[in-house]
């Protein structure tokens, strides 16, 4: 899977790039992540890539030429591997992320080009010439599309077979619409407090039922909204 990043501040993207299981990802060829600076593409003499609102109001907003042209650039780029291509624009109006978009977009047979705003957010008609969806991150708003987008690949990425093991993925939070059970290691006392017996029972069906029901435990305690939302009948954590 291909990912194309128009920005204004690239370096943000350094890390990401080169760390942990992103980096991984990256090495194994299993994705592509390419950065493009937004300010490249303007044809202001000053190098301007934002404007003050038609009809007034505060802040700047991105203009239509430098985005739509770092767009034309980034489809081209893409165009070559024969798969349909999906643009993102990283904003708080659009539909929030959750494991479901992330898994599906891990699935999907796409590359994608992922907007990051800045400003009051960018012109309008990018969205509608493009056919941009929108994905925000949560209902608050960030200085700039750039950790938003992080986010979406992050989670995506670790999604995407070859990553991780399917093991480590099967049972994480949201998974199976249930969060994770507590999990322990090395020491066994910690300030007087000890790692249930159970899990040193190597007794393996009654350590998966134990985690099972604190799975169900911790989600009615913290997200009681996604037992209500699930197949998991509320006595069964009691
Ligand atoms: C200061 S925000 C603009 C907010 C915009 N004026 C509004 O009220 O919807 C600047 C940029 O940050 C990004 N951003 C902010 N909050 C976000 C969120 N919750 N999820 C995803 N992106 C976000 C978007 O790319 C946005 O263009």
């Amino acid at each position: 899977m291909k990912f194309v990043v128009l920005t204004l501040f690239k370096e943000m993207f350094d890390a990401f790039v080169s760390t942990s299981i992103i980096k991984r990802a990256i090495d194994k060829d299993i994705v592509s992540i390419d950065v493009l600076d937004i300010r490249d593409f303007t044809k202001d003499k000053h190098k301007r890539v934002d404007f003050p609102p038609y009809g007034g109001g505060s802040g700047m907003i991105m203009s239509a030429q430098p985005l739509g042209d770092a767009i034309d650039y980034a489809v081209l780029s893409l165009e070559k591997y024969k798969k349909e291509i999906k643009i993102i624009y990283m904003s708080p109006r659009g539909k929030v992320l959750n494991y479901n978009i992330s898994k599906n977009i891990s699935k999907s047979n796409y590359n994608y080009i992922i907007i990051c705003g800045h400003y009051e957010g960018i012109d309008e008609r990018i969205i509608e010439e493009y056919n941009v969806e929108e994905i925000s991150i949560g209902d608050y708003v960030l200085t700039g599309g750039e950790l938003a987008c992080q986010v979406l690949m992050d989670s995506v990425i670790r999604l995407i077979p070859g990553v991780i093991s399917q093991e480590s993925l099967s049972e994480e939070s949201h998974t199976n619409g249930l969060l994770e059970y507590p999990q322990y290691t090395k020491p066994y006392e910690f300030k007087g407090r000890k790692v249930p017996d159970i899990l040193l029972s190597g007794h393996h069906k009654m350590i998966a039922d134990y985690r099972k029901k604190e799975s169900i435990r911790i989600t009615q305690k913290h997200r009681p909204d996604l037992i209500n939302n699930k197949i998991i009948p509320k006595k069964e954590g009691k």
